[in-house]
């Protein structure tokens, strides 16, 4: 379980306050203390910025188009957009020989006008995958599909791009393949080559874009330090073959139950990502509860610890330039689908809670963009 490293997360308003030079005239203003503080924070892209670095979240168009309050949080806080599902192959490629960029082109939009950066996730996966695909593409015309998916998404967005996960989840040690290559459809039709190939792709579409091999279960050394050696592997031997790749994203999903986050090990990982020229980016970051007390007030010290013990050895890198979360609000998390509490109350993973108020979370987020080395 997550502890924090300078004790829980309690005071960490006033904290980030005293270090804006911010003075206390709540009573002057006729608000409550608390509201004080919520309207005296900066957003937290202002933190991140401060320190040259990018802050940003996942989202769905819908949540945007349909919530005008979540859209307005939305445009405050974050500088980075990326769509959580809408550029997957099963929004893009309703068939065949059909692309679809409605929902994709509406969330670009947005960023644009909002003056937010656009980040393109994911041109290479095993899963949200189409139904047609697999009766469709086999060993034959795999390269043909991938080549064209590729070609024809980035093209639609290049230039516009901040940066793109162009192969996601490709490691697997526990799938049993000699390079801890994932047993993908991509794998088996094309074999260990198609992530060069997707990389050399994009970058002759869109030689502008940062491009980004995407990970998950990289945070917590057991069980995953053989998943950190493969990618280290990976990375490596495109480096080698000259392979135009930019950065690691390190998914970042963090359990607030966790006890294996050994802080020296994952700085230790970092360094060498770093050593070999690569940015980093924490491309997914949110913390699960669903095995946390139901007291909402321990559960958001907890996450918020979980926050801050991570950001803090993270930003430490200076490779690493940029944090997303997997989404802004409780209101709008995929862990309502995928891991819900049995005791059926409210998930609370993110910075803000289900009615847009930050929590400690935001705080221990602000304080540790605070407290990070200027890039
Ligand atoms: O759009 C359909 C809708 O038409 C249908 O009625 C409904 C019924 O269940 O499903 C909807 O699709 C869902 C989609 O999210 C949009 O809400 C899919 O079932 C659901 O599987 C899909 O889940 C997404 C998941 O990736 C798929 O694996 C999550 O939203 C998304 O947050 C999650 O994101 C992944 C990253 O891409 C990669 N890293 C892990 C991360 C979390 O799993």
């Amino acid at each position: 379980m997550c502890i924090g490293l300078s004790g829980l997360a309690g005071a960490s308003a006033v904290v980030v306050r005293k270090n804006r030079g911010l003075i206390d005239n709540s009573q002057a203003l006729g608000l409550s203390k608390r509201d004080f503080e919520i309207a005296s924070q900066a957003p937290l892209k202002r933190y991140a910025a401060a320190k040259g670095l990018i802050y940003g979240a996942a989202t769905v168009s819908d949540f945007l188009i349909s919530d005008a309050d979540f859209k307005a949080s939305f445009a405050r806080e974050c500088g980075i957009l990326v769509p959580e599902n809408e550029l997957k192959w099963d929004s893009v490629r309703p068939a065949p020989d059909r692309f679809e960029f409605t929902k994709s082109d509406w969330l670009a939009g947005f960023a644009r006008t909002q003056g937010m950066l656009f980040r393109g996730h994911t041109l290479v996966w095993h899963q949200q995958l189409p139904k047609w695909f697999r009766e469709v593409v086999n060993r034959q015309n795999a390269e043909k599909f991938l080549v064209e998916h590729i070609t024809t998404v980035t093209k639609r967005y290049a230039g516009q791009m901040h940066s793109w996960d162009v192969v996601n989840e490709a490691i697997e040690p526990n799938d049993g393949q000699s390079n801890a290559l994932r047993k993908s459809p991509w794998l088996e039709f094309l074999g260990p080559d198609y992530i060069e190939l997707a990389f050399r792709v994009a970058s002759a579409v869109d030689p502008k874009t940062m491009l980004v091999y995407n990970e998950n279960d990289l945070e917590y050394d057991t069980p995953n330090q053989a998943k950190r050696t493969a990618v280290l592997k990976l990375l490596e031997r495109l480096k080698a073959r000259g392979t135009p790749i930019h950065a690691l994203g390190i998914q970042s999903h963090l359990r607030g139950e966790e006890t294996a986050l050994n802080l020296k090990k994952l700085r230790s990982f970092l360094s060498d990502v770093a050593s070999m020229g690569l940015k980093i980016l924490i491309t997914e970051l949110d913390v699960s509860d669903q095995k946390l007390p139901s007291d909402p007030a321990v559960r958001d010290r907890i996450i918020a610890a979980c926050y801050e013990d991570y950001l803090s050895v993270v930003l430490d890198e200076r490779a690493v330039i940029a944090v997303l979360t997997w989404g802004l609000s409780d209101r709008h998390t995929w862990y309502s689908m995928f891991s819900p509490r049995s005791d059926g109350i409210g998930v609370r993973p993110l910075t803000l809670d289900s009615n847009l108020k930050p929590k400690l979370a935001w705080n221990a987020m602000a304080r540790a963009f605070d407290q990070a080395q200027k890039r």
